[in-house]
């Protein structure tokens, strides 16, 4: 029986016959080539050895005509259908009838049911395999995320304790250094002191009863000057060495302030300085009124010696918020030579001075700092070189 060309759609049948008949000895699974009239050209050694006919005897013969369960239609194109096979077998398949690419003949391909199937349930099985591993792999990434902002986090936080801990560090040796200083300081003080009011004493004496023409006059002069220069640097000492803590109590710094200028502001006009007051109200601290104002003293002394020319000394108060702490800032600044970049972290070094001897002790910031952590508070500098510095004292407000 031949099959009629109305027995499957149009779109199977080619309309012309192609030269060559496609080669399909590579394929693996059971094909056939299906020609004009849907009747099978060549079919592989798969389909042979599946159906158990040779290929003569498939020549011409549509390949419907193979298939017990077809139904034309549209929907003929791919289904499942019992295979007639040879020996009088009917071997269930799923099959599909599908254009060749390049080519005007079509292709029949068949699968056994239970290998197909068996492959559906391998394809299932490795879909659902890729599905857990790309779980798997998001998780993972996930994690890995994760992981890298947590590292993020503790990097952070590493650096802020080191940070931390090498302020701690700076301060440590800082104190440790004011505390031997403040014992040395104490022994040379009382060592001083004694021998120091006898030559004041007597070049005083001398120096009435001299004759102001005589040799030795301006020799003892000279003296004097040095023991009194002398006598400021144990002045500045007996401060430094104090070791019990000042009496603190409420205070406003504004007053501070102004009780400090009633002493400097002559001196400051003497030396072609303008002072500008910029006071704001501040809240009450919690301090000692003569410490302070010591500070403000050897802030405005510095000031003094960096103007040698004149210049502008800015002093202003300003109440603060940090941290959720109420602070004061007190900011003494001048129109200075500014501090050069390379010795700004040795001038709250005891001693340090880049003064003429006789001039500077190196002691006046050192001094200042450590009065203005008794109150619980911090020096800042702000410098540029050869336009001024400013030095901010910042301390807590009484709460
Ligand atoms: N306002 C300032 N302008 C420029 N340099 C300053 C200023 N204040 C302090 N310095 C520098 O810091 C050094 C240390 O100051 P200080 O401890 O008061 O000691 P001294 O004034 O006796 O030198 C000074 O010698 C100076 O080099
Ligand atoms: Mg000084």
């Amino acid at each position: 029986m031949r099959l009629t060309r109305t027995s499957l759609p149009d779109a199977q049948i080619s309309k012309t016959r192609p030269l060559a008949i496609p080669d399909i000895s590579m394929i693996g699974a059971p094909v056939a080539v299906v020609g004009d009239g849907a009747g099978i050209c060549r079919v592989n050694r798969a389909f042979t050895e599946l159906t158990g006919f040779f290929e003569p005897e498939l020549k011409g013969t549509p390949v419907v005509f193979m298939l017990k369960d077809f139904k034309p239609g549209k929907s003929a194109l791919r289904g499942k259908s019992a295979l007639a096979a040879k020996n009088g077998h009917d071997i269930p398949v799923s099959y599909s009838i599908s254009s060749m690419p390049g080519s005007l003949f079509q292709v029949f391909t068949i699968i056994p049911r239970v290998e197909a199937e068996k492959l559906l349930k391998e394809l299932s099985e490795k879909q659902s395999e890729l599905e857990r591993r790309e779980r798997y792999i998001e998780c993972f990434r996930e994690g890995v995320l994760k992981m890298t902002n947590d590292l993020d986090r503790s990097e952070t936080e590493l650096k802020g304790a080191l940070r931390n801990l090498q302020e701690t560090q700076v301060q440590l040796i800082q104190s440790s250094k004011m505390t031997a200083l403040g014992e040395l300081s104490a022994s040379l003080v009382h060592e001083i002191s004694q021998p120091l009011t006898v030559i004041r004493g007597l070049t005083h004496g001398m120096l009435r009863t001299t004759d102001e023409n005589a040799e030795y006059h301006s020799k003892i002069r000279i003296i004097g000057d040095a023991a009194a220069r002398m006598e400021k640097i144990v002045k500045h000492l007996r401060t430094f060495s104090r070791s019990e803590a000042p009496a603190l109590y409420p205070l406003d710094i504004n007053s501070v302030v102004k009780d400090a200028l009633l002493i400097l502001n002559d001196h400051l006009l003497s030396h072609s300085i303008e002072t500008v007051l910029d006071l704001s109200p501040v809240p009450l601290a919690l301090g000692n009124p003569n410490r302070l104002e010591q500070v403000i003293i050897n802030l405005v002394t510095n000031a003094r010696d960096a103007m040698p020319n004149g210049g502008v000394l800015t002093m202003s108060t300003r109440d603060e918020a940090m941290d959720g702490r109420r602070l004061i800032r007190l900011m003494v600044k001048d129109s200075g030579i500014g501090i050069p970049e390379e010795i700004i972290d040795r001038v709250f070094d005891p001693f340090f001075t880049t003064k003429d001897t006789g001039k500077g002790t190196g002691l006046g910031l050192s001094i200042s700092l450590g009065i203005v952590r008794e109150h619980k508070g911090e020096i800042k500098i702000e410098s540029t070189r050869g336009f001024g510095t400013a030095f901010h004292v910042i301390i807590p407000a009484l709460s």
